[in-house]
C-alpha cells in the first residue's frame, strides 16, 4: 500500500527536479567564472573599422592600448551600462541579489543570444529581464554595452570609469545620429 502511493510521488518529484534543472541552466551563464587568461574566441581583435573593433568572426570586441586607453565603445559602454542596466545588474556588471552577473554572461552566452535577451526580455517566474528592443538609448549602444562587459569579464579594464579613451570616430558619430534619428 505504501509503495503504491509513493510511486506517483516519486515521478512528480523527478519531473520537478528536471524542470528546476532546465530553469537553472537557462540563467547560469552568469554563474560560470571567466578566467582573465582564458582563450575566448569572442575576445581577440582581428581587425578594426572606423574606430570599432571586431573578432575574426565579425563579433564586436574591445581594444585596450598598452597605456590603458580604451576604445570609444568600451568607454561609452561603461556610461550606457550605468545609465540603463546597473540599477538591476549592479555596478560594473557584477550582479546583484536580483539580477545576474552579466559581465560573465557577455563572455559565455555569445553575442547573438546576448542581443536576443536584451531585445526581447526574458522572464523566469518573478525574475524579469525587461525587453529593450524599442528603447533607442539601449539599442543604439548595445554593442558598446556588450564590449564593455566583456572587457570587465576578463579584467582588461578595472572597475569604474575608464580614465583614458579614444576619440569618437566620424563613422561612430554618423551611425549614432542615424540610429537615434
Ligand atoms: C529591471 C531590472 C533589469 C534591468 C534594468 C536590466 N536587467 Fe537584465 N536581467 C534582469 C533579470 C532579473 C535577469 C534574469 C532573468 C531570468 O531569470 O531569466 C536579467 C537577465 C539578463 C541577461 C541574461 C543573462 C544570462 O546569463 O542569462 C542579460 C544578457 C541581460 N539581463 C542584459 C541586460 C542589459 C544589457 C541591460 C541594460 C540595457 C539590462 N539587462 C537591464 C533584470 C534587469
Amino acid at each position: 500500500m505504501m509503495m503504491r502511493s509513493a510511486a506517483p510521488l516519486a515521478i512528480v518529484a523527478a519531473a520537478t527536479a528536471a524542470l528546476t534543472a532546465t530553469v537553472v541552466f537557462a540563467a547560469n551563464w552568469s554563474d560560470q567564472d571567466v578566467d582573465p587568461e582564458g582563450d575566448y574566441p569572442e575576445v581577440p581583435v582581428a581587425y578594426s573599422e572606423g574606430g570599432r573593433y571586431f573578432t575574426e568572426d565579425d563579433i564586436p570586441t574591445f581594444n585596450i592600448a598598452e597605456d590603458g586607453t580604451v576604445d570609444w565603445l568600451t568607454f561609452n559602454g561603461f556610461r550606457r551600462y550605468h545609465a540603463e542596466c546597473h540599477v538591476c545588474h549592479g555596478p560594473d556588471g557584477e550582479g546583484s541579489t536580483y539580477a545576474p552577473k552579466i559581465k560573465n554572461s557577455a563572455i559565455h552566452m555569445g553575442y547573438y543570444d546576448f542581443y536576443d535577451v536584451v531585445v526581447n526580455g526574458r522572464a523566469v517566474g518573478n525574475s524579469v529581464m525587461p525587453h529593450f528592443g524599442d528603447n533607442r538609448n539601449v539599442m543604439c549602444y548595445l554593442d558598446d554595452i556588450y564590449v564593455y562587459l566583456k572587457a570587465r569579464a576578463v579584467d582588461a579594464v578595472p572597475r569604474g570609469r575608464p580614465a583614458k579613451k579614444e576619440a569618437k570616430s566620424d563613422m561612430i558619430r554618423e551611425e549614432e545620429d542615424g540610429c537615434m534619428g
